[in-house]
């Protein structure tokens, strides 16, 4: 069996949390795209080499690093991902793994357009600024980041602003993806709304 689930939208609209839902689920291999890119901006801020060099010597180790999910690093992951160069080191890694049998889930800003053209379902999940804003700050204060909603607001107008305008491969919905805005939705019912849509899809691959 061969089933690909591409994930696409803005930060902190619920990518994430719909994506290790489905893990659990169906217990498909997974990759946060995003996280390549933050490695990128810690490893090129750390050892001061140009995004391009840290893109092109991305190691494992890498992707393990705790400051990932830093404010500092969501800003600049943003910015790294509007080179051409970055994204095409990166790309590589991500259409082989997305080529993986059994189930494989990938989420990011360009999954659906640029990754996996040819997903067997694609969600593109979305929700207001205030809401994404709200999510983010309650998720760092948890973490034991010093920040006011003020400032997450603001990071995430910004990285949405970068994410969508930027000339290659920008956040955008792909024609045949499934929207869902988890504005005022639980976790519960977003999964629930991407579940039964997952396992129509799976049911018409494998009747
Ligand atoms: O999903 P995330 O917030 O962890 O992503 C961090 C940044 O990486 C995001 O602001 C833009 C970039 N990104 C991208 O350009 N393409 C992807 N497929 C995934 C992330």
């Amino acid at each position: 069996m061969k089933f690909v689930i591409a994930i696409d939208g803005p930060a902190a609209a619920g990518k994430g949390t719909i994506a290790a839902n489905l893990v659990k689920k169906f217990k498909f291999a997974y990759l946060d795209t995003g996280l390549l890119y933050r490695a990128v901006a810690s490893k090129s801020l750390d050892e001061g080499v140009k995004p391009e060099i840290a893109a092109s010597n991305l190691t494992q180790n890498d992707l393990m690093k705790s400051n990932l999910r830093d404010p500092v690093i969501s800003k600049e992951s943003s910015k790294i991902a509007t080179i051409p160069e970055v994204r095409s080191c990166l790309q590589s890694f991500q259409i082989e793994f997305s080529k993986k049998s059994g189930g494989v889930i990938l989420d990011g800003r360009d999954i659906g357009t640029v990754i996996c053209p040819d997903a067997d379902i694609k969600f593109f999940i979305c929700a207001t600024v205030q809401v994404r804003a709200r999510r983010r700050y309650i998720e760092l204060l948890g973490r034991g980041v010093k920040t006011n909603l003020a400032k997450v607001s603001e990071d995430i107008i910004r990285r949405d602003e970068i994410d969508s305008k930027r000339d290659h491969s920008p956040l955008i919905k792909a024609t045949d993806a499934i929207l869902i805005d988890t504005s005022l939705l639980s976790i519960e019912q977003a999964f629930k709304m991407v579940e039964e849509c997952v396992k129509k899809e799976l049911k018409k691959s494998d009747p």
